[in-house]
């Protein structure tokens, strides 16, 4: 029997027909595959331009055979790597030591909305979009969208405590998850927490789990909080002469006491980029524009949300923004968003295939873009930025002819370690919604030390003995 201290790097090959046989007779032998066509799909997500084999793909269907399936692996020490949709940009759903590949999308049902509680359950395979639809409908609001809403999973948003534009209302996914129906890496299956709003009962294990980049048990069953939809919105957006002044013109709108329910900064190639990607003129762009920004308040009271943008295209004007554009209607809006949800699937194919997910306190915005632009002449790269400007969160996509991968390429591997080592200085941190993964687990140095290290590879440890699942992402052990 290998040891649990085995370099997880060398586990792979470990699986034998054996173990081939008994994963068959748990979930049944139409739910397990070894073609070719499944490895391609499953060996990748949207992280660069990575890829790695699995062994063999696994799609189980309850608890219960998630349960049979972790203990089989635990007990070899099998390596498994739990996947949502596959839409994740960390690589935390990459099989890069190969193993088990346990896909949760047959896990795909809404199980309950509690109207009386404002609460709903749901499996971890529910399209994020249609849970937010299923609960519209009764006029409730799950906010926390990523820009993949419509193809990634709840679960997966979970496993990375997930943001995206609303996040500065409204709060991230952390906000609203209550409980959590977990099976542990030895088979045990337990819930978290509890399904309240208030809970100061022993260590919270729920927020724990949340983040965790599925690194300490798989989630099969989600409670989250609901809240009343808001049955207004109103939508600009903003041109800027200057990327920096964009930058600045953020921390100024909170400062004068606004909450927008979104503020997205877009640079000027990110928009030209995704106009043409979805053949779409909704914008035009004025010459001598370097960044919009994209600004959304929301209530139930349409004259004060219109006074409220008012105010702000008043305020904005100090900060020499061009000609506000009000999208009118709901198709105005609906366009604009979804340039906004593109941008990373439409830099990536021009060729900006390297993002990092950084996060400042939101005034220091500008200083992290003039600190983006000096490293790409340093090192001799393009980045294009733009993201959830209102939390600080800048996502930041980088193209260096010839580099598609981040991974074993030493000079982009320096040029990050700057780009994060500015980040940590200026106050923040590597990563605020795509996680750490495979990709920028190799800087986790800058930002924690070797006692913060001990703590989170004791709680590892403790979950997962064998270091079964997920092994090799955010820390080693
Ligand atoms: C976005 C994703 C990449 O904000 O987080 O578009
Ligand atoms: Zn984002």
């Amino acid at each position: 029997m290998q040891s649990p201290e085995l370099d997880v790097k060398a586990r792979r090959g470990i699986l034998n027909a054996q173990h081939f046989h008994q994963l068959q007779q748990i979930v049944g032998p139409s739910y397990v595959f070894t073609d070719e066509e499944s490895f391609q799909k499953y060996g990748r997500d949207e992280t660069e331009h990575l890829f790695f084999y699995p062994e063999v793909v696994v799609k189980p269907r309850t608890a219960k055979e998630i349960s049979a399936i972790l203990k089989l692996c635990h007990e070899d020490f099998i390596p498994v790597t739990p996947r949502g949709a596959g839409t994740g940009l960390s690589g935390g759903a990459l099989p890069h030591i190969g193993g088990v590949l346990l896909s949760m999308e047959r896990f795909n049902s809404i199980l309950s909305i509690d109207e009386r509680n404002g609460q709903v359950t749901t499996e971890p395979g529910v399209i994020t979009e249609v849970l937010q639809l299923a609960v519209k409908e009764r006029g409730l609001f799950y906010p926390p969208d990523p820009s993949s809403r419509g193809s990634c999973f709840i679960g997966g948003n979970i496993a990375e405590n997930s943001g995206g534009p609303k996040a500065v209302k409204y709060g991230v996914v952390r906000d609203y998850v209550l409980n959590l129906e977990l099976v542990l890496p030895t088979g045990e299956i337990i819930w978290t927490g509890s399904n309240v709003l208030k809970n100061s009962t022993g260590y919270n294990l729920t927020q724990l789990l949340v983040g965790s980049e599925g690194t300490l048990g798989i989630v099969t069953k989600i409670v989250l909080k609901l809240i009343p939809h808001p049955s207004h919105d109103l939508l600009m957006l903003v041109p800027f002469a200057s990327l920096e002044k964009a930058g600045e013109a953020v921390s100024a709108i909170f400062r004068a006491g606004f909450t927008p329910s979104g503020l997205e900064l877009l640079e000027i190639d990110a928009l030209t980029i995704v106009s043409s990607f979805v053949d779409s003129i909704a914008v035009p762009v004025t010459p001598g524009t370097e960044a919009h920004l994209i600004i959304e308040v929301d209530g139930n009271h349409p004259e004060s949300l219109m006074a409220e943008m008012e105010a702000i295209a008043e305020l904005l004007t100090r900060y020499d923004c061009g000609e506000v554009y009000f999208a009118d209607d709901a198709q105005q809006k609906a366009e604009l968003w979804k340039l906004r949800r593109r941008v990373a699937e439409a830099v990536k194919i021009a060729g900006y295939t390297i993002e990092e997910d950084t996060v400042v306190p939101r005034a220091e915005l500008p200083a992290l873009i003039r600190g983006v632009k000096a490293l790409g002449q340093q090192f001799n790269f393009t980045a294009v930025c733009y993201g959830h400007a209102g939390d600080g969160n800048l996502h930041i996509r980088i193209r260096q002819e010839g580099t598609y991968n981040s991974q074993d390429d030493p000079q982009m591997q320096a040029a990050l370690r700057a780009l994060f080592e500015l980040v940590y200085k200026l106050g923040g941190t590597i990563s605020g919604e795509h996680g750490i993964g495979l990709v920028q687990k190799g800087f986790m140095d800058i930002v924690f030390n070797e006692t913060q290290f001990k703590l989170m590879r004791g709680i590892k440890k403790l979950f997962d003995p064998h270091n079964i699942l997920n092994a090799g992402k955010i820390f080693d052990i």
